[in-house]
C-alpha cells in the first residue's frame, strides 16, 4: 500500500478524516509469496444505535495508522456533501413526513453518492476504507424495521452500489434495552433511535441472521464487552486482511446487470471459496484466529479471550 498515493478527492467529505501512515510500518509488509496489494481493504462496522461503533472506528483507524497504513473514516448516512444533508433530511424530527419507500432511498441515495465520490477512488488509491455503517443498515433498517423486505431494499443498493460490498464487516451485537442505556444523556434521539424497542429486536435478528449466513466476512462481537478488547480482535482480523491478497473490486456498473432480489442478499460478488475467508489470510493460525461470525450458531462472539 502506497503511502504516497495522492487523496482521490480530498474536498468532497466534511466528515470524512483521512490520515497519512505513520512512519512505523513495521508489521505490515505483505506476507511472503502474497500478491502486491492491488487496492485498500474495505471495512464496515455495522450494528444498533449504542453499540459503540464509532469508538471502534476511531481505535481501529488509530492501529491501522500506527501500523504504517493510509485510512480514511468515514459515515453513513453521510460521507458527502450531497450525503450529510441527505442525513439531516431522513434523520431530523422536521416537519416533512417522510415514509419508509423514501426513507430507503434516501439512504441509498446518499451510499451511491458516497462510494462513488468517495469509498471507490479511496481503495482505487491503496487506503483502507473503514466506514461506521453501510448497506445492512439500510436492509436492516429499512428491509426488516421498516418492514420494506430485505431482497427489494439489498436490491436498490446492490444498484446504488454497483455491487460494492465490505471485505469484512464488523457487526457490534447490542441488546435495545442496552443500546438505549448507552445512549442515555447523549444528543437528543433521532428518527431510527425514538423507534420502539420491538423495532430494534427485528433489526438487532437481522444483522445476526445476516452475519450467520456469511461468515467469511462477518465478525460478530459482544458489543458490551470491553472497549479495549473489542478494539483488538478487530484490528487482529482486519491486519490479516491487509496483509494478504484481495479479491478485485467489482466494476461500478456491475450492479445494474447482476441484481437479482429472489436471494436473501442479492450478492453481486464472487464471495471467497470457504476456507479462503478471513480466518485463512496468510499468517493466520487457525487456532487462534479471530474467524468472522465464529460461533454464530450461539450468538456472537465475546471480545473477551
Ligand atoms: P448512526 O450514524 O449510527 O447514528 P448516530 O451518529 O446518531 O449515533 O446512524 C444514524 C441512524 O440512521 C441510525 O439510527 C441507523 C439509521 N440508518 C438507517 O436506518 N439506514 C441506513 O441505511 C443507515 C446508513 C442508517
Amino acid at each position: 500500500m502506497s503511502s504516497t498515493a495522492p487523496d482521490p478527492r480530498p474536498d468532497l467529505d466534511p466528515t470524512a478524516v483521512d490520515r497519512a501512515p505513520r512512519e512505523t510500518g513495521a508489521d505490515t509488509a505483505p506476507a511472503e509469496g502474497a500478491a502486491p496489494l492491488q487496492r485498500g481493504v474495505f471495512v464496515a462496522f455495522e450494528g444498533g444505535d449504542g453499540a459503540g461503533k464509532s469508538t471502534q472506528v476511531r481505535l481501529l483507524a488509530d492501529r491501522l495508522t500506527d501500523a504504517g497504513h493510509a485510512v480514511l473514516t468515514t459515515r453513513e448516512p453521510g460521507g458527502t456533501p450531497v450525503g450529510e444533508r441527505l442525513r439531516d433530511l431522513v434523520l431530523e424530527h422536521g416537519d416533512a413526513v417522510v415514509d419508509a419507500r423514501t426513507e430507503a432511498l434516501i439512504f441509498a441515495a446518499a451510499r451511491a453518492a458516497h462510494v462513488e465520490q468517495v469509498i471507490r477512488p479511496t481503495l482505487a488509491a491503496g487506503r483502507t476504507v473503514i466506514t461506521d455503517r453501510f448497506v445492512d443498515s439500510s436492509i436492516a433498517y429499512q428491509g426488516a424495521g421498516r418492514g420494506l423486505g430485505t431482497d427489494d431494499v439489498a436490491g436498490i443498493n446492490a444498484w446504488a452500489t454497483g455491487g460494492l460490498q465490505p471485505d469484512v464487516t464488523v457487526l457490534l451485537d447490542v441488546d435495545p434495552a442496552a443500546g438505549r442505556d448507552r445512549r442515555a444523556g447523549r444528543a437528543p434521539e433521532d428518527r431510527m433511535e425514538s423507534e420502539p424497542d420491538a423495532f430494534h429486536t427485528v433489526i438487532r435478528q437481522t444483522f445476526l441472521h445476516r452475519a450467520a449466513a456469511d461468515p467469511d466476512r462477518y465478525l460478530v462481537l459482544d458489543a458490551t464487552a470491553p472497549v479495549t478488547a473489542i478494539a483488538e480482535h478487530v484490528a487482529d482480523a482486519v491486519l490479516r486482511l491487509v496483509a494478504g491478497p484481495l479479491p478485485v473490486l467489482p466494476s461500478a456498473d456491475e450492479g445494474t446487470v447482476e441484481v437479482t432480489v429472489t436471494g436473501r442478499d442479492a450478492e453481486l460478488v464472487d464471495l471467497p471459496e470457504p476456507g479462503d475467508g478471513l480466518g485463512d489470510q496468510p499468517g493466520t493460525e487457525s487456532g487462534d484466529a479471530p474467524a468472522a461470525g465464529r460461533d454464530r450458531e450461539s450468538g456472537p462472539v465475546a471480545a473477551d479471550r
